[in-house]
């Protein structure tokens, strides 16, 4: 008979080997379990449709405009941005995200135009007056990423200008002012083949103010309506687009 010469199991190995088995029962009762099986279950994060974040892919891609800066007007809680900062740290490409919201929600005066305007009430809109520029900087820190620039203030009021020429923007602020006012400020500092799009181009819904913007936005210019997923839209600047707009004299549309 050979000689087991193997050391006696301590504590320390049983540990090792008991641990992992405690560890995988325990997970396999949670996720049987109601209540502790919710943050395990299969959700989808984003507020966007899958058919935007595609978009916004693409546009980030299209190689004609890697040079332009990549832009989200209505952050929140930077859920899509952490997708978009995702995709840029996976694919290499060094160019920061811009990120751009009041973080503190809807300003007063755009607000004045749904209710005044727009026949909506204060309570029909959603309240982001939650939102915080250092809880999201800690926390797009702390997941790794660093090549990002936020901006606290009314897009309105942001300077474009040092911005600069922008290849891809996301414009998801809701309302009719706003939307107008970013479309507007933008769409002459956006490179040839770059895009915007614009989430919540659907009616009836509390947030058709952004279509309502749109609309006017590209019928002024002669620019295709471009269905995006479900519920945005797009607009893109090619040449054709280019011409267009000069055939038409391109009218300026003004915010209210
Ligand atoms: C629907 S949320 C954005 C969601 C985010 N894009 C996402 O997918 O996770 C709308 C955001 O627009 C911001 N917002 C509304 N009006 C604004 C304005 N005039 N200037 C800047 N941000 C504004 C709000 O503070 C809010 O955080």
């Amino acid at each position: 008979m050979g000689q087991d010469n193997r050391p006696p199991e301590d504590g320390r190995n049983l540990l090792d080997r008991l641990l992992p088995r405690v560890m995988a029962a325990a997970k396999a009762l949670a996720y049987r379990t109601p209540v502790l099986q919710t943050p395990l279950l299969p959700r989808y994060p984003y507020w966007v449709d899958p058919g935007t974040l595609a978009e916004m892919v693409r546009l980030i891609d299209e190689p004609r405009t890697t040079e332009g800066a990549i832009v989200e007007v209505g952050v929140a809680r930077g859920i899509t941005s952490v997708f978009m900062l995702e995709h840029l740290r996976t694919t290499g490409d060094p160019r920061p995200l811009v990120m751009i919201d009041t973080f503190s929600g809807f300003t007063a005066k755009d607000v004045r135009h749904e209710t005044a305007h727009r026949d909506r009430r204060r309570r029909d809109l959603a309240n982001f007056s939650y939102g915080s520029a250092a809880v999201l900087r800690h926390s797009l820190l702390r997941l790794g990423y660093r090549n990002f620039r936020i901006i606290a203030n009314d897009c309105a009021t942001v300077d474009w200008q040092d911005i600069g020429p922008i290849a891809a923007l996301l414009c998801d602020v809701d309302l009719y002012q706003p939307t107008l006012a970013t479309l507007e400020a933008v769409w002459p500092l956006l490179l040839p083949h770059g895009g915007i799009v614009i989430d919540d181009c659907i009616e009836p819904h509390w947030a058709d103010g952004s279509l309502e913007a749109y609309t006017q936005f590209i019928e002024a210019r002669a620019l295709p309506f471009v269905r995006i997923g479900g519920k945005a839209a797009g607009i893109r600047r090619d040449s054709s687009s280019d011409d267009r707009a000069r055939s038409t004299g391109l009218a300026q549309t003004t915010v209210a």
